[in-house]
């Protein structure tokens, strides 16, 4: 049965494209639209709403014709605001007696995002940046009043630019552009190395792929990428990082799956799980599949692919399928085996709990994570991860092995919630595993000394490039 829209959500979604139409006459080449429906996604994000789900409803405005481009132009605009957010509002904040309307205030934010750039990385110059944040807002009617105001302030940060710079570098928020208590929490947990993590986390992380060892090898792959004069180096076994990231279509091999997109960190999920032919294994909170594709291709295993969320699911189906490998997918509660696990199931070999977490370490990627998440939500995934920790352990066969995983670089997601799991299960031991790995964009050789000490951070493989994602890995097996 299809539910009547309410007046007041009728009218409300009447509004909504009314003001949506009334931005339409800009052109959508033009950096005044991406600006306009940037700020919209911006605005959504401050409200409470996931970057990439915000951007998918700004994109209904955007024409047919100018999809692929507009697209990638907001995105890019919305993505490099989420990472310069504190600063561009404390500018705000200082250049404006009162504080402006949303999305004036959205607009101008996204504005000074881009205009704060160093010249190496500018996208537009600032010339056009003022003129068209000026056009973007008298697009508007009923923000079009705002446009000397927009103009002014922009104009005001270009000549006190150096000024105002120095400024933000007093303020932790501004500077880093994280909220305080992520900041506090980071360097609590990490004190030689806080900097160097919030920085990464404000960094664009590069294309890794990972080459599908079905298929072919790194060094094979490689050389396919030379011969399309496509520059690319070793990151990890079976980790390969482009110089420069490009759409998928045009990846050589993605299509017929001898690559997936997956970030160095992320691959050595598989990697320490030492699957075999004929082991049955769980993947137990498995959406979207990146690392359910991953065991598939390194063994010829029986797999139970779960997970909680049947929309999310789906993506597993859809990423399998490219890869021509096979998984039994079941929807479930991994902290609720009754749900989707009887009596008659075997016990796993292995089983890899990629639990729920804060997301912390792959910033880089979701900058808008820092703005969602809340203090309060570390305490409520350590107590959820914990549930489904104790419903798997269970499940896992004597002699077999459970790998913990989160993409997080908060303790209490990592060498804490390890400690804590070793505690509560006298016949666990825990095995060797690389425990913290910061995020790291820095492209020196690993050193082989490092890693798996206990609350000490770790590196990558030795021999590749760090270039990688947060992440944090224990592993057990059953006596
Ligand atoms: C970190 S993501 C997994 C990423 C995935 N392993 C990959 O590599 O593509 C965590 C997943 O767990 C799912 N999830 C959350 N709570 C769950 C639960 N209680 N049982 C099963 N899955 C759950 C989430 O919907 C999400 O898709």
């Amino acid at each position: 049965m299809t539910s009547k829209p309410s007046s007041r959500s009728a009218s409300s979604s009447a509004r909504t494209r009314e003001s949506r139409l009334s931005a339409l006459h800009l052109s959508p080449e033009s950096l005044g639209f991406v600006l306009d429906c940037a700020a919209q996604a911006v605005g959504a994000v401050r409200l409470g709403a996931a970057l990439p789900a915000a951007l998918q409803s700004v994109f209904v405005a955007v024409p047919e014709g100018n999809a692929a481009a507009a697209r990638g132009a907001v995105q890019d605009v919305a993505y490099r605001t989420m990472r310069r957010l504190a600063t561009a509002e404390w500018l705000i904040a200082r250049l404006v007696k009162k504080a402006p309307a949303p999305h004036v205030a959205h607009v101008l934010a996204c504005a000074l995002a881009l205009l704060v750039e160093d010249e190496t990385n500018a996208a537009y110059t600032p010339f056009t940046v003022v003129d068209q944040a000026v056009k973007a807002i008298g697009a508007r009617r009923e923000f079009a009043f705002a446009k000397g105001l927009v103009n002014a302030v922009l104009r005001n940060f270009l000549r006190e630019r150096d000024v105002l710079l120095a400024a933000v570098q007093a303020d932790e928020v501004a500077r880093w552009n994280y909220p305080g208590w992520w900041i506090d929490a980071v360097k609590r947990a990490w004190p030689e190395a806080w900097q160097s993590v919030l920085a990464a986390g404000n960094t664009q992380g590069p294309l890794t792929l990972r080459v599908n060892a079905r298929h072919s090898t790194v060094d094979a792959y490689l050389q396919v990428l030379q011969r399309q004069q496509i520059a690319a180096s070793k990151a990890g076994e079976h980790a390969v990082t482009l110089a420069t990231p490009m759409p998928v279509e045009r990846i050589p091999g993605f299509g017929e799956g001898v690559v997936s997109v997956q970030d160095a960190g992320a691959q050595l999920a598989a990697q320490l799980l030492g699957v075999r032919d004929g082991m049955r294994v769980l993947d137990a909170c498995a959406a979207p599949g990146g690392k359910t594709g991953h065991l598939l291709e390194l063994a010829n295993i029986q797999l139970v692919a779960l997970e909680s969320d049947a929309s999310r699911a789906r993506r597993i189906g859809e990423n399998l399928r490219r890869l021509k490998l096979d998984a039994e997918v079941r929807i479930g509660d991994a902290g609720n085996p009754a749900q989707w696990h009887d009596d008659l199931d075997q016990p796993f070999d292995r089983i890899l709990a990629d639990v729920p977490c804060s997301a912390s370490g792959i910033v880089r990627r979701h900058p808008d994570i820092r703005w969602l998440r809340r203090q309060s939500d570390i305490a409520a995934l350590v107590a959820e991860q914990r549930r489904i920790l104790d419903a798997l352990w269970p499940l896992v066969k004597p002699g077999g092995e459970l790998l913990y995983v989160t993409c997080s670089i908060f303790p209490e997601e990592g060498e804490l919630q390890a400690q804590w799991f070793g505690d509560q299960h006298q016949d666990a031991v825990r095995l060797d595993a690389p425990g913290q790995l910061l995020p790291s964009v820095v492209r020196a050789p690993a050193d082989p000394s490092a890693g798996s000490h206990a609350g000490q951070p770790a590196e990558l493989s030795a021999g590749t490039n760090s270039d990688h994602d947060g992440f944090f890995y224990a592993r057990f097996q059953k006596r």
